[in-house]
């Protein structure tokens, strides 16, 4: 018999609140020495990246060529080196992109200019459902278009926020979905989840964090993806029933938008656990 999936503990990380309102900064002040969360997958994960960057190059790393995007990019470098103790990056990089096989997480450049936040380099190897060469080079708001309820509810907090944020004062977040196919890379819509609950469902979270970075007017985004089958909730009665709840709470717009991949199939087996 396989082991089972142990349940991790950013299960209890996660924001459930049934909306409206529907989307929350929910942002978490962070201590820069708890700043990235390295784990066991540690070793696979980079290794995903690295396969990714060797196939799908353009896929998986863009940089606008300005000044605040080089600056900014070899601090990231100097940031990580320290943060994990590599002394010796890989030779002939973009900085960005040597520091994003350093760690777990995806690094995403946010350039403070012409008044937002805009996505101007990243290396993103697990995006889920979306196109950095899509993204590359927008404002926020222009970022997150597809997000139903992001510009009455969200917009101007996050403009704001990313604005005022402090190098010494980093934050985390997370978001959480349902999805039906277990790839960590994931740039392309997928057909509807056809299955039964809560076969080949996999509940997906990203532990986000920002932080201003203090050579240029950037802040890096980091996003660490993490994902355990569903059915591991079976064994957090209570999580599963919140899960249901806050599915249950979603607007019409938000079904449609996050309900595909299985939210809508997994919500009833998760009131009944
Ligand atoms: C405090 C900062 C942020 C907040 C509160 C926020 C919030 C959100 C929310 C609520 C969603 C919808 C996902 C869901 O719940 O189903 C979303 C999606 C997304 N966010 Fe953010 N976000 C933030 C920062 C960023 C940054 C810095 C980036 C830069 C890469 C980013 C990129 C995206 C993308 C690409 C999507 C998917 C959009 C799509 O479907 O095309 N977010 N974000």
């Amino acid at each position: 018999m396989p082991t089972p999936t142990p349940v991790p503990p950013w299960l209890d990380e996660l924001s459930l609140k049934p909306g409206p309102p529907w989307l929350g900064m929910d942002a978490h002040s962070l201590a820069v020495d708890a700043w990235l969360a390295p784990d066991s997958d540690h070793h696979r994960d980079r290794q995903w990246k690295a396969a990714l960057l060797e196939q799908r190059p353009a896929s998986v790393f863009q940089a606008r060529d300005t000044p605040a995007v080089r600056v900014a990019s070899q601090e990231v470098l100097d940031l990580i080196m320290a943060d994990t103790g590599i002394t010796e990056g890989p030779e002939g990089l973009h900085p960005l992109d040597a520091a994003g096989r350093m760690v777990q997480e995806d690094l995403c450049l946010m350039v403070l200019r012409d008044g937002a936040a805009h996505l101007d380099a990243a290396s993103l190897c697990f995006p889920a459902y979306w196109r950095l060469e899509e993204k590359l080079g927008l404002p926020m708001a222009a970022v997150h278009a597809p997000v139903p309820h992001y510009g009455e509810e969200l917009s101007d907090k996050v403009d704001m926020f990313l604005q005022r944020l402090r190098p010494e004062r980093p934050v985390w977040r997370r978001n959480w979905a349902i999805h039906d196919d277990p790839s960590y890379f994931l740039p392309d819509p997928t057909p509807p989840y056809k299955g039964r609950a809560p076969d080949g469902l996999y509940l997906r979270s990203e532990r986000q964090t920002l932080r201003r970075l203090t050579r240029a007017e950037v802040v890096l985004f980091t996003i660490r993806t993490q994902q355990v089958p569903l059915a591991v909730v079976a064994d957090r009665p209570e999580l599963a029933h919140s899960l249901a709840v806050a599915i249950d709470a979603w607007s019409p717009e938000l079904v449609a938008y996050r309900g595909t991949h299985g939210a809508r199939a997994a919500r009833g087996w998760l009131a009944t656990r």
